[in-house]
């Protein structure tokens, strides 16, 4: 057990409740970040005059060997040590003696480890960020070649109106452009500096907190110390967005594994995003998808456990906060596996156009065209409505499509019905005749890909803090 406290213990700890606090097998995750703003913390005390030069230079030194070294594997991180500030202090302590122990001057583990997490997921909301831009690209690419690729749209999973795959694909960019603006809005929210906030209140040292915030890329400092140490919303809005992009996955994932059936085959998922079954032989399942759609009740399950863990602690640090980062990490990791997982599973998906076009001429989904041409043809369209009920039902007696009858049969419905029929009502005709903004429609379609196009080349991150710092 080694501990950065004790002194004013005269026992030691018991081995159970030692294991039982401590967090080295998870914090070690950010242990770049802590020494990342132990580094920033020292050079504003020598620059504070807290420090000397000497001593900042050895304490540098010495804190970059040792993240060095940890990463090239000649140093062990190990359970020995309560958490990873700890670890880092011990062996900064080991290897340059007494200026190590000037390190933690005018902090606390509190505000530290409010850092350290900042730090490590404000690098991670930039990582979640950029898998989601991919997913776009690869949402973009398969628009571009399929603006006239025609396939039903469906309300309640049943057939409604003729859509094209580009469309359907747009409706997910427009979801996962959403997400990104979450997670930028989210960035710039938390990118404020906790370090110098001590235990709770401030400290005596005439630290300069707006220096060691620009060091770390932050906009400033944080401006209530309390506040710093015990802030955890920015990780609830973190999972509440990673929630999201999560839903946004899975509805995508289940659209996939319907569309992949046997009854749909709409698509084919490529074999290499597919697995078999060890009974039979012809199975080839879309267990990708499916674990997409499973894993989302992790993510929602992390935020609810931090929203539940917060809402009962006072003022400020309590150690419950130390129960942010298992699910915050796993959270994330499941995010970015997912992502990279979904985008390379859509890019390799196989579309089969025919049966997506031929499902399209089935099912009246240019009923309401029918309809609207009867509405052209100046029918007011609660009759028209009602006619081509009538229609339908004709036609599910007769087991064909509207498109199938013939111009006398229509005529019996209403005699405004002509030989331009059958144009108004074929798929190209239904769908190219929806040009607002926002339709199925090419031409509409086309604007909307030129904005998600210039959407694409400007990237936030190009121009975000500490994209530039790197
Ligand atoms: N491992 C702790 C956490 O994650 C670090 C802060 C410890 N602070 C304290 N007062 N015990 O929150």
């Amino acid at each position: 057990m080694a501990q950065l406290w004790g002194g004013r213990f005269t026992k030691d700890t018991d081995q159970l409740v030692y294991n039982f606090n401590a967090s080295i097998s998870f914090d070690q995750k950010f242990m770049e970040q802590d020494i990342e703003g132990s580094i920033a913390h020292v050079v504003m005390l020598e620059k504070q005059g807290i420090l000397t030069e000497a001593e900042k230079n050895a304490i540098v030194k010495g804190l970059s060997d040792i993240r060095e070294d940890v990463k090239s594997g000649r140093l062990e991180i190990t359970d020995e040590y309560e958490d990873i500030h700890s670890f880092v202090e011990a062996n900064l302590i080991e290897r340059i003696g007494d200026a190590g122990k000037k390190l933690h001057t005018g902090r606390s583990r509190n505000d530290q480890v409010a850092l350290d997490m900042k730090l490590y997921t404000r690098q991670e909301i930039l990582g979640i960020d950029a898998l989601i831009r991919e997913l776009l690209v690869t949402l973009q690419d398969i628009m571009k070649d399929n603006l006239e690729t025609y396939m039903p749209g469906f309300t309640h999973l049943q057939k409604a109106q003729p859509i094209t795959l580009a469309h359907h694909m747009g409706a997910y960019f427009e979801m996962f452009k959403r997400d990104r603006q979450r997670l930028k809005d989210i960035y710039y929210r938390m990118n404020y500096c906790p370090l110098g906030a001590g235990a709770l209140a401030g400290t005596t040292y005439p630290l300069d907190r707006s220096y060691t915030a620009s060091l770390l890329g932050f906009e400033g400092p944080t401006l209530n110390s309390m506040d710093s140490v015990s802030d955890r919303d920015y990780l609830i809005e973190l999972l509440s967005a990673m929630s999201t992009v999560m839903m946004h996955l899975s509805r995508f994932s289940e659209e996939i594994i319907i569309w992949n059936s046997n009854e749909y085959r709409f698509v084919e998922i490529d074999d290499a995003y597919s697995t078999g079954s060890s009974i039979m032989p012809q199975k080839k399942n879309p267990d990708i998808a499916e674990l997409v759609r499973g894993k989302t009740g992790r993510v929602y399950g992390a935020l609810m456990s931090l929203l539940t863990t917060m809402k009962g602690i006072p003022l400020a640090y309590n150690k419950d906060m130390q129960e942010d980062k298992e699910l915050t990490f796993d959270a994330i990791d499941t995010v970015k596996g997912c992502l990279a997982l979904f985008t390379g599973m859509l890019k390799t998906m196989r579309f089969h156009k025919e049966v997506m076009a031929k499902s399209a001429t089935s099912g009246f989904t240019n009923a309401t065209d029918a309809a609207d041409y009867l509405v052209g043809h100046g029918v007011p369209f609660r009759d028209a409505h009602s006619m081509i009920g009538r229609l339908v039902l004709y036609c599910i007696d007769k087991n064909c499509a509207i498109d199938d009858l013939s111009i006398e049969e229509l005529k019996e419905i209403s005699d405004v019905f002509e030989e331009d029929i059958y144009d108004a009502i074929s798929l190209k005709t239904c769908v190219k005749k929806r040009l607002t903004i926002g339709a199925p429609g090419p031409e509409a379609m086309k604007q909307v890909l030129a904005m998600n196009q210039e959407y694409l080349d400007h990237d936030w991150q190009d121009t975000c803090g500490s994209k530039e710092l790197e």
